[in-house]
Order: structure tokens, then C-alpha cells, then sequence
């Protein structure tokens, strides 16, 4: 006789950890395009500040990101990802992007200063 399938304490045991798995996990904060967070773009960014300075206002020879183009700021990490764009490092971050992730920092880019703080 199965002990453990008639004592319902033990049958309700996985579902609640499951529910509690599933609680944490959502409960993450995650930057994809399809959430609401509206600053998902700066918050990506922040991750480029170590090379490509504040708000992309890159200094010791880095290029600089700021108020570049949208698109071709997308263009270059597509390029990163698929390996067509030369890299000695870029290859590696863009390939921790989405498209909707990569297309989120560009605009944020895009529309930063490159003189002003
Ligand atoms: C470890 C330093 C480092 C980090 C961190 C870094 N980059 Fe770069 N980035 C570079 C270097 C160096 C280049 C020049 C290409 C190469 O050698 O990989 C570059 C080039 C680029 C270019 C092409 C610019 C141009 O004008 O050709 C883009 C776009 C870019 N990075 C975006 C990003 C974004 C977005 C992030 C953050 C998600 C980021 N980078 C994080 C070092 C870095």
C-alpha cells in the first residue's frame, strides 16, 4: 500500500512549491520590450557605462553611443550577434540581447547628449 498517495498533506506539498517557484520566478524584474517598466532602456544601458561611459558618453577612446542613430546603433548589435560586424569584445555583450532588448537601448542612446550630462 502507498502510504504517500493517501495522505493528502503529501500530495499538496509539490503544488504549493510549485506556486511558490512560479511566484519568485515572475516575481523577478526582467527588461523585455513587452514590459511596462518605462525605464527599461536607461536601466539596459547602465550595464554599457563601464566602456561606453554615462549614458553612453564614452571617454578613453571607446565609442561614443550617445545621440548616435537608432537604427544603425541596431544595426551594429545585430551585426555583433551574427558575427558580420568586427568585435573584439561587442560580439560577446550583444549576444546577451534580444532584439527587443537591443532596439530598447539603442533608443535610449539615441536620444542621450554627447556633450551634456
Ligand atoms: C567591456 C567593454 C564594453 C561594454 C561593457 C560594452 N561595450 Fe559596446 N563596444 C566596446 C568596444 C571595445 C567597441 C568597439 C568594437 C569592439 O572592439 O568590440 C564597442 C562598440 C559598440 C557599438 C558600435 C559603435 C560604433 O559606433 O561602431 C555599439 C552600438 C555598442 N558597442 C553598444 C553597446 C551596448 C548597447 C552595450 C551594453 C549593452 C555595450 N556596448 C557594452 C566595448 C564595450
Amino acid at each position: 500500500m502507498n502510504l504517500r498517495s493517501r495522505t493528502p498533506h503529501a500530495r499538496r506539498w509539490p503544488t504549493a512549491l510549485m506556486l511558490i517557484a512560479g511566484l519568485t520566478v515572475s516575481a523577478v524584474p526582467s527588461a523585455r520590450a513587452d514590459d511596462v517598466n518605462p525605464n527599461a532602456g536607461r536601466d539596459l544601458a547602465a550595464s554599457c557605462a563601464a566602456c561606453h561611459g554615462t549614458n553612453g558618453r564614452a571617454v578613453g577612446g571607446f565609442p561614443v553611443l550617445a545621440g548616435k542613430d537608432r537604427e544603425a546603433l541596431i544595426a551594429a548589435l545585430r551585426g555583433f550577434r551574427d558575427g558580420t560586424h568586427k568585435a573584439s569584445v561587442m560580439h560577446q555583450h550583444a549576444k546577451g540581447y534580444t532584439e527587443a532588448e537591443a532596439a530598447l537601448v539603442a533608443d535610449y542612446f539615441s536620444r542621450q547628449s554627447p556633450t551634456k550630462p
